[in-house]
């Protein structure tokens, strides 16, 4: 067994690459804090939709802002099963935030870069105690560009729109494949042209296309990396 030092763990990449999966078995493997900075701007952007903030696609930034500002309380817990959840207030809402209906809305909603401060302050909040692995898409670049270890995941779209398309249909969503390729692409547009935090690789990221990868082996890609890094074996 390999003995992590407490560091923090930056996992970027493009959309469905397998980030958390890959990020929460990490997490679990060598007792870190998986955070899920993707479900905060999904948070944000089920306020939005909840507050009828979005008319046409567009959206109200001064109604959003006040509602920001006002105090919106959106947090992680972390039931006994070792899980870690997204809550509005009292209310776990987690299954709200991963339908197609955010999916859609929450590239938009990302690229405000008020609501990227906003979230950013609350990611750096959470990993106060350190030993985190975090996944995004702006993680290695703006929110911990000193994490001590960064990673970059890539995989073809053809995969990653299968994967996506596996996942809704496991949940009884019965979008198109075309469809789910065709918000894939768009929210990968969006992501690396926005304006505040582009999705990009740092120059320090390591990269990991996991197109034909399994879960194991990318365990053993990370413990090789994080062996060779640190150099630390129990
Ligand atoms: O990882 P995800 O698909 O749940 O992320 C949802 C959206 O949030 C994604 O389209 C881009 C945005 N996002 C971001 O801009 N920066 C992050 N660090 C994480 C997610």
């Amino acid at each position: 067994m390999i003995k992590v030092p407490d560091i923090i763990i930056a996992v970027d990449g493009w959309s469905s690459t397998g980030k958390s999966t890959f990020a929460k078995m990490v997490a679990k493997h060598f007792s870190f804090l998986y955070l899920d900075s993707g479900a905060m701007y999904r948070g944000v952007t089920l306020l939005c939709l909840e507050k009828g903030m979005i008319t046409n696609g567009v959206i109200d930034e001064k109604a959003l802002s006040d509602a920001l500002n006002a105090g919106f309380d959106l947090h992680f817990e972390r039931p006994d099963d070792g899980s870690t959840q997204l809550f509005s207030g009292e209310r776990n809402i987690e299954k709200e935030i991963r339908t197609m209906e955010v999916s859609s809305y929450v590239s938009p909603v990302s690229a405000v870069p008020f609501v990227r401060a906003w979230v950013d302050e609350r990611l750096h909040a959470f990993s106060a105690g350190g030993r985190v692995i975090m996944d995004g898409r702006d993680i290695g670049t703006t929110v911990f560009p000193n994490a001590e270890l960064k990673i970059f995941m890539t995989a073809s779209d053809e995969v990653r729109a299968q994967r996506r398309f596996d996942e809704l249909k496991a949940k009884g969503n019965a979008t198109p494949f075309e469809a789910v390729l065709a918000n894939l692409k768009e929210r990968d547009y969006i992501d690396s042209h926005r304006e505040t935090s582009p999705l990009r690789r740092a120059a320090d990221a390591y990269e990991l296309d996991n197109s034909d990868m399994t879960l194991h082996e990318e365990l053993v890609w990370i413990q090789g990396l994080i062996q060779g890094k640190f150099g630390i074996l129990e």
